[in-house]
């Protein structure tokens, strides 16, 4: 197990009712921008209810986040908090509006040029971001209690990632019942972004983290159990609650402390939603079974103890055998919850996929993976596999 450094300083009121938490949680003196996506907040009540627990405090609302969060939009709420002398954030909604809550936190104290540079170099934030909070509505990214998002810029026609030491949240409502009216498409979703999560941290190469192996298998499992679950039960507390705190766990820092992180199926995918405005968990059921094809030599020792662990494909079985039948068992559970397990099945051409790895190089973009072995060339044959699939 290599060094590691963990900290989550992030505070969970998990549970049926917490919304009420905030208004404890936020100090009156803070000015409170309250931030959402299109609307499905105000459909399901959630944002009635966070409404009523800010009755005591000073508070605005900027509406409209979009699922990949645009720079641009941001920046009209970055100049809104500015205008009205906003000191604390506090996002209602899934994995865009969190992100994009933390871009925001970051980019109002940003004095250099343009604050897509905190994105595009990391730069370091010159004053501390705001503080900032969130009531989780979909579960699947783990944004809730990390320290990273991803901003999509329209007029670059691109969406990359950072993460900054500051921008955890100071603390997450997570409310099973606020998913209750989540579409089956965005259950799908969530599934399966938790699950690669887990398996871009799990599925590499043996570091002898005995921990962390046994956590993330048992991450594995309760999705392989909740997902069908809760697709079929949309009222079933007891599979949200789970599906909402396995998705938290599965990226909030502890399952990849100390061991190997691949994060190449994401990268791609990444890309493939600029190209084509493709949902990210959709991208990644795209990719992460032919990446496991691609590269089953490198990863060989970690994919037969999937087999063996979360698949319960018997130690006797032949190896070869056994990977193959671990890993045509992943794409079919991400087709029973309802993705797409190839760029084959989504119909997409193969010339602009052709494209795709001079996105890569450019962006350099060019050493992905565990071992940075994941170059352009091997993304190449990645997509052109999921082609073929
Ligand atoms: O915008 P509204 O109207 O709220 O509707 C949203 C949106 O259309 C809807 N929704 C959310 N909660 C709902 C609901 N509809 C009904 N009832 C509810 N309770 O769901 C749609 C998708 O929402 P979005 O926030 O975009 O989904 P998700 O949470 O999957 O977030 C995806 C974004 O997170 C990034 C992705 O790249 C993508 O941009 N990621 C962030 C990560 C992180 N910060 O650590 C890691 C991930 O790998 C991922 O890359
Ligand atoms: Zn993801």
């Amino acid at each position: 197990m290599h060094l590691f450094t963990y900290h989550n300083p992030t505070t969970l009121f998990f549970g049926k009712g917490q919304i009420i938490a905030i208004r404890r949680a936020i100090p009156e003196k803070h000015k409170v921008l309250v931030l959402y996506g299109g609307g499905s907040v105000k459909k399901n009540s959630v944002l009635d209810q966070v409404r009523a627990a800010l009755s005591k405090h000073t508070f605005t609302e900027f509406g409209g986040i979009e699922p990949n969060p645009t720079y641009e939009t941001l920046m009209s709420a970055v100049e809104l908090a500015r205008r009205e002398g906003i000191d604390y954030l506090l996002a209602v909604g899934g994995g865009s509006v969190i992100d994009g809550a933390k871009f925001i936190a970051a980019a109002v104290p940003f004095e250099g040029k343009d604050p897509w540079e905190i994105v595009e170099k990391h730069a370091p934030v010159t004053k501390t971001p705001l503080p900032l909070s969130c009531v989780l509505t979909l579960p699947a990214t783990g944004s809730e209690s990390n320290n990273g998002a991803v901003i999509s810029h329209a007029g670059k026609g691109i969406k990359r990632p950072f993460f900054h030491p500051q921008l955890y949240p100071v603390f997450a409502v997570l409310d099973p019942t606020t998913t209750y009216t989540l579409p089956l498409k965005q259950i799908g979703n969530g599934v399966v972004d938790a699950f690669v999560h887990v398996a871009e941290q799990y599925l590499t190469t043996p570091a002898q983290g005995y921990v962390q192996d046994y956590y993330a298998e048992g991450l594995l499992k309760t999705l392989l159990e909740v997902g069908p679950q809760t697709l079929q039960h949309p009222l079933d507390y007891e599979a949200r609650a789970n599906f909402m705190w396995v998705a938290n766990q599965a990226l909030n820092g502890l399952i990849g402390v100390g061991v190997p992180q691949d994060w190449s199926t994401h990268m791609i995918g990444h890309e493939l939603t600029a190209m084509y405005g493709l949902d990210h968990a959709q991208t990644l059921a795209a990719i992460f079974t032919q990446n496991l094809r691609v590269r089953r030599k490198a990863k060989r020792a970690k994919l037969l103890q999937y087999a063996h662990r979360v698949w319960q494909i018997p130690a006797t079985t032949d190896e070869e055998k056994a990977i193959d039948m671990a890993i045509d068992k992943t794409a079919a559970f991400f087709e029973v919850m309802g993705l797409k397990s190839s760029l084959a099945k989504l119909k997409i051409e193969r010339e602009v996929i052709e494209k795709l790895p001079a996105r890569l190089q450019e962006s350099g973009q060019t050493a992905l993976g565990e071992h940075g072995e994941v170059t352009p060339v091997v993304a190449k044959q990645i997509l052109m596999a999921s082609m073929e699939a």
